[in-house]
């Protein structure tokens, strides 16, 4: 499954119709290999949510081509069955605005999805608590999501996108809300995850801080990417 990480091609997305169609993505290639973490930057409106939704199996594209791992879950029209299962199994998103389950505690809200996947509940908080730490947030564990900083908030989220330790990572801005020390520290995680569990990650952002650690960038630019190497700073 984790052998081929993510592969795009000639992928478009059109929102609409007629007059007021909005070509969003105008024949997209993308590769990012497994172990991977490559950073898509672009300008407003260039196409970068609509691209991550697409993969993410959220929204459908218009045509084109998207495999994850052996399986072309995109041809033309969609190739899975079960999409709710394709983005439960299989793609992790961490999302700009982070949305924590209100009346879940900080551990509970990171431990439901293995538990949903059938995991025993203690193991699957003992798995919980290990990613706080690693995120530097261990000591809010029991806390509600309302009583923790914007920045808390977001290391939760990332730490809920990573804990079933999907073969897609998806992540938009995932470090915008942070410090430098904490950026540097999440884009560390991604990067040990991508590396221990195979994982192919795309990483939206603006973020000065982060675009040097890595190694492959895409640009987007109007639906259309080109990819460009980049400094892949060491983060050890
Ligand atoms: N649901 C929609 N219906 C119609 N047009 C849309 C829809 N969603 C996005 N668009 C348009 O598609 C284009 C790409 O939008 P997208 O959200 O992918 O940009 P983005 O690169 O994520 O921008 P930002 O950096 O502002 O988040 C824009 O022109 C946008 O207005
Ligand atoms: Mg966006």
């Amino acid at each position: 499954m984790r052998d081929k990480g993510i592969r795009i091609e000639g992928l478009t997305k059109r929102y609409g119709k007629g007059d007021t169609a909005v070509d969003a993505l105008k024949g997209v290639d993308m590769q990012v290999a497994p172990g991977e973490v490559v950073g898509l930057i672009g300008p407003s409106g260039s196409g970068k949510s609509t691209l991550l939704k697409c993969l993410g199996a959220v929204i459908e594209p218009t045509a084109g081509r998207m495999i994850l791992g052996n399986e072309t879950i995109y041809d033309n029209g969609w190739k899975v069955n079960d999409l709710r299962a394709l983005r439960r199994d299989k793609i992790g998103f961490v999302f700009q605005a982070p949305y924590l389950i209100p009346f879940l505690d900080v551990t509970d809200n990171v431990a439901l999805l293995p538990m949903l996947a059938g995991k025993p509940n203690a193991e699957a908080r003992k798995q919980a608590v290990e990613l706080l730490q690693g995120l530097d947030v261990q000591h809010r564990a029991r806390a509600m999501p309302s009583q923790l900083s914007g920045g808390e908030q977001q290391r939760v989220a990332i730490a809920r996108g990573l804990v079933n330790r999907p073969p897609v990572i998806l992540a938009d801005e995932p470090t915008a809300p942070l410090d430098s020390e904490r950026a540097l520290a999440v884009i560390k995680i991604l990067n040990d995850m991508a590396r221990k569990f195979e994982t192919a990650i795309i990483v939206v952002t603006h973020d000065e801080k982060i675009i040097p650690t890595f190694k492959r960038i895409y640009h987007i630019r109007d639906g259309v990417t080109y990819e460009e190497a980049g400094e892949g700073i060491d983060l050890r």
